[in-house]
């Protein structure tokens, strides 16, 4: 039995639907089952969330391996403990923790401070782990996709600052390989796309994909800054949010790697290849 956490979210999504598919028994974690959208006949929901320690025992007993995700936020830290706790407690096996590109380096960059205290502990647990750093997930163009219907410009906050971006289909088929097998067991994956792109970069496929003109318009960090805070996100928040678009921007992120390549034995999933599969969103 493998309890997939953020079952509902971009990743889990799809690291259920494998898993499913490939016959494993799958039992999905969400705050909310009955609005879940998973394949019943396939997977067992559960009612849990990591603010209740009782609900992760009982999402937990039984399971032979967790796929451990937490929503971006501060709160990483304290829920990946908390299921820590529950997957000593009850003998889990194997976890595979979803954690960021960069955790553990001195970027300065608050996601990676989240994600580091998880991955410690599971380093010192007893279960078998793998740890996950994916590079900037495809799916966040997805919300330039009403800006693109509606003929609006895409903002751009990070100018010619290029990432490896990775279709989150990759990231899901490295988990199962890791949590099916035990081949990955203590390995440490920086999971990147094939080619670096660059906010531009990802137009100019969207508009050959589309086959329509789409502008762009720069966005100066200050401004960014200036409408998280007015948005009500938090100045601490917002200040950490123009951190990692200004580390961006400066070529930061600018990592390629064969992690994807190592664990499928394929080349991982171009931009495009993501684009093309999504065209109907983008209002095509
Ligand atoms: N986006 C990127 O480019 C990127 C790049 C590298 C790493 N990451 C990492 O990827 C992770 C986010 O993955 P994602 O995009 O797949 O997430 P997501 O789509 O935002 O989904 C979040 C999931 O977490 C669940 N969840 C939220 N709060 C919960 C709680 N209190 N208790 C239990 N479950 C809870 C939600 O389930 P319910 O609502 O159904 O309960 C949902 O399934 C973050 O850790 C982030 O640092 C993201």
């Amino acid at each position: 039995m493998i309890l997939v956490t953020g079952a509902t979210g971009t990743i889990g999504t799809e690291v259920v639907r494998i898993l499913a598919e490939r016959g494993e028994r799958v039992r999905a974690m969400t705050r909310n089952p009955q609005g879940a959208r998973l394949p019943a006949e396939l997977v067992q929901a559960v009612q849990a969330d990591y603010g209740n320690r009782d609900s992760l025992d009982a999402a937990v007993a039984g399971a032979d391996a967790v796929f451990l995700l937490n929503a971006p936020g501060p709160w990483i830290e304290q829920h990946d403990l908390a299921m820590l706790d529950a997957v000593r407690s009850h003998g889990v096996g194997r976890v595979v923790k979803l954690s960021a590109i960069g955790t553990g380096e001195n970027t300065g960059l608050r996601v990676g401070a989240w994600h580091l205290p998880g991955e410690r502990a599971l380093h010192q647990g007893e279960a078998a782990w793998t740890v996950l750093r994916p590079s900037s997930f495809a799916t966040n163009t997805l919300h330039w996709a009403s800006l693109i219907r509606s003929g609006q410009p895409v903002p751009n906050p990070t100018g010619d600052g290029a990432q490896g971006v990775i279709d989150p289909r990759d990231v899901a088929e490295v988990a199962v390989a890791a949590l099916t097998t035990p081949d990955h067991a203590g390995r440490t994956y920086t999971l990147t796309g094939p080619e670096l792109l660059s906010l531009p970069d990802q137009v100019d496929v969207l508009r050959k994909v589309l086959g329509r003109p789409i502008e762009i318009v720069d966005v100066p960090l200050d401004v960014v800054k200036q409408q998280l805070i007015a948005a009500g996100r938090d100045p601490e928040f917002a200040e950490g949010a123009v951190h990692g678009q200004r580390f961006i921007a400066e070529g930061g992120n600018a990592r390629l790697t064969g992690d994807v390549t190592a664990v499928l034995g394929r080349a991982a999933r171009t931009y495009a290849t993501w684009a093309g599969d999504h065209r109907d969103t983008f209002g095509v």
